[in-house]
């Protein structure tokens, strides 16, 4: 009998570990690595939240609250929701998670038997297929490629759902691609829900504050309505706040789904961290007006990578809405020879060379289910970021 539980074995390890250990290992050598992979802004977390957290602490907040939130944090969650989104959320419609990703889990366990199907545009980020998988579940994966800048398609969607189909997960702005749907987009793609009314939409809007060129972010329940009864409008402060290590994500859905959840987490995790909480209450309350700075220093970032990609010979790159990734296409280096004479055959072999050849670390396409392509993430200083583009450049003309 073996021990580890037969689940496991549809679960495949990060395709991003063999990059990941070959950047630690050129490291350790003493190379000079540029490390374009993190996905979490370089700022800091705002002064103010540090601030509420510290006063929490002397406080003594350092106890049990209850297992889905405190309810000052749903009741701000809430407003959010409100204010940002114009989506109506009673607090026992809200729950607090353990990081956005907690919130995903949770959804997922609370809702798929095996074989239920899951639609997930590709690219996607790499824990959706597998948290589906983990659960029993089939993904089904929708080609979201370059000729519609990224995005799924209203037809595609209609011709992914069958009567197993349980959720469709949008990601606007999305990670690995930085494409955000806009509101018509999100009307068609609605328009199709309607006609499928056992389908329901995991919408991950954790890049919302991301957004650049005047983009109008919107959420699916806000555009459609008759939707909000099958939403779970899931959200966070990892990365609208610089908060990935305190791990607080959210999401605001209809109340039998969120009690289940809140089961779910009553029996494993329980609470998400107390001073978290009343960090992240002094985040979704506080100040927003930084978020303007975090934004224009971020587009500059973006049109600076795009701009020198696009100078890189055999890659083109789009400019993407949102988020802090481009997904450069590099069929341009397929089937060239590196001048050590290895053969690029696929964007994992590309995103080897630009380590070993340059020590420039970037995400293959294959990790997110969409190549020829890769992830840079620009979560980094414009200095860095250029030498990186000037090294990327030098790689791909030394390809013959
Ligand atoms: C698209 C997307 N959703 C969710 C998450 C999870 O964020 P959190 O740190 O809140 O768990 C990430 C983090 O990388 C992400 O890129």
């Amino acid at each position: 009998m073996a021990f580890l539980a037969s689940r496991l074995s549809a679960v495949k390890p990060s395709p991003t570990m063999a990059i990941t250990a070959l950047a630690a290992e050129l490291k350790a050598k003493g190379r000079d690595v540029i490390g374009l992979a993190a996905g979490e802004p370089d700022f800091d977390t705002p002064d103010h939240v540090k601030k509420a957290a510290n006063e929490a602490l002397a406080r003594g907040e350092t106890k049990y609250t209850a297992a889905e939130g405190s309810p000052e944090l749903r009741k701000a969650v809430a407003e959010k929701f409100k204010r940002e989104n114009g989506l109506e959320y009673a607090p026992n419609q809200i729950i607090i998670g353990c990081g956005g990703k907690h919130v995903i889990f949770n959804a997922l366990a609370a809702t798929l038997d095996a074989g239920d199907e899951v639609v997930i545009p590709a690219p996607y980020w790499v824990s959706y297929p597998d948290m589906v998988l983990l659960m029993g579940g089939k993904p089904v994966i929708v080609e979201a490629g370059e000729n519609n800048a990224f995005k799924m398609r209203p037809e595609q969607l209609d011709k992914a759902i069958t009567p197993k189909t349980k959720w469709l997960i949008l990601n606007s702005p999305s990670n690995p691609t930085g494409a955000a749907y806009t509101k018509d987009e999100l009307r068609a793609i609605a328009d199709v829900l309607l006609k499928h009314p056992h389908v329901w939409v995991l919408t991950d809007d954790i890049y919302e504050h991301l957004v650049y060129d005047g983009f109008k972010f919107h959420t699916i329940a806000q555009v459609e309505p008759r939707l909000y009864e099958r939403t779970l409008t899931m959200n966070g402060a990892s990365k609208a706040y610089a908060m990935t290590g305190w791990r607080i994500g959210y999401a605001g859905g209809p109340a039998p789904l969120i009690k289940a959840m809140g089961m779910i987490q009553s029996q494993s995790t329980s609470n998400p961290c107390s001073i978290s909480q009343a960090a992240a209450i002094a985040a979704l309350r506080g100040p927003q007006e930084f978020l303007k700075d975090w934004q224009q220093a971020f587009k500059a970032r973006r049109d600076l990578v795009v701009t020198m990609l696009n100078e890189a010979k055999g890659l083109r790159c789009a400019t993407p809405e949102g988020a802090f990734y481009v997904y450069p296409n590099c069929a341009g280096v397929i089937d060239k020879k590196t001048p050590e004479g290895k053969t690029i055959g696929n964007d994992t072999d590309f995103a080897t060379y630009l380590l070993e050849a340059e020590g420039v670390a970037v995400v293959q396409g294959a990790a997110f289910g969409l190549s020829p392509n890769f992830r840079i993430s620009y979560a980094t200083s414009a200095e860095v970021l250029k030498e990186a583009c000037t090294r990327i450049q030098r790689a791909c003309a030394k390809l013959a």
